[in-house]
């Protein structure tokens, strides 16, 4: 690396972290309401509000802890400098993928097992329902298909899938975004408005993605492109 090239990459190597800080911001507020719902269940009172995660308790147990790991861990997946490993050990990033992949399974696994078998809360309706469905089984497909991508070492399609089942994740921290605006402009969110705000949640999220996705590639087209490494 020439030390043109090293000055140019410093201000990159600094801000590298911004991601990861941003997206573990992001899940916050899921994992904080998750933490909350399990402390509410651990107490033991049922009451007419948490009574289908006592009816069925395994989803909920199976859902929480995968969603937060897979979101918290996922996170540093984005860190370009935790793909390359050293001296032949694997990488962070491929030890890490290794946990995440069959996380991300389970925790959309059993986001769409809650979404079919659990009564619907108020305020639940069939678009939401729909939407659970298109994309909880989108980000199933999308684990599957960036595993079987990098077991092809195909890294630049593998990193793609990725990012697109993680943004599947993280919309769950962009319903924030999106029903704040929408509550202090237009009032209380009804049946049809909260499942057309986490649709635009899961929209929105997967547009970023693919921004991103085609910005890389268009990137590339220029120099060799960042993929991650078999380490
Ligand atoms: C990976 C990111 C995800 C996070 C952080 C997350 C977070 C949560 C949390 C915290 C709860 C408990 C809600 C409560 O206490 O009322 C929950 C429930 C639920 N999640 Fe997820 N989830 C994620 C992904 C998904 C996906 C992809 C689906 C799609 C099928 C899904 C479907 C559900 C359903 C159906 C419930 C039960 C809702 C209810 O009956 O109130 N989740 N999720």
């Amino acid at each position: 690396m020439t030390s043109a090239t090293a000055s140019r990459s410093r201000p990159h190597a600094r801000t590298r972290w911004l991601v990861p800080a941003a997206l573990i911001f992001l899940s916050l507020v899921p994992i904080i309401a998750g933490t909350v719902r399990l402390a509410d269940l651990s107490g033991g009172q049922v009451t007419p509000e948490n009574a289908r995660f006592f009816d069925s308790p395994v989803p909920v147990l199976i859902h929480i802890p995968t969603v937060t790991v897979y979101l918290v861990l996922g996170a540093f997946q984005f860190v370009p400098s935790l793909r390359r490993g050293q001296r032949g050990r694997p990488s962070w990033h491929k030890i890490a993928g290794r946990i995440l992949a069959p996380l991300g399974l389970l925790a959309a696994l059993s986001g769409l097992w809650m979404a079919v078998f659990y009564d619907l809360p108020p305020l639940d309706g069939t678009l939401l329902l729909i939407l659970r469905l298109v994309f909880g089984s989108a980000m199933v497909a999308f684990i599957v298909l960036g595993f079987i991508a990098v077991r092809r070492r195909n890294y630049v399609r593998h990193s793609e899938w990725m990012s697109r089942a993680y943004a599947i994740g993280i919309a769950q921290g962009t319903i924030v975004v999106v029903t704040i605006p929408w509550v202090v402009l237009v009032g209380p969110v009804t049946e049809l408005s909260r499942a057309l705000l986490i649709g635009a949640s899961w929209v929105l999220s997967l547009a970023v993605a693919e921004f991103f996705i085609h910005r890389r590639a268009h990137g590339s087209a220029r120099r060799p492109h960042p993929s991650i490494q078999p380490a």
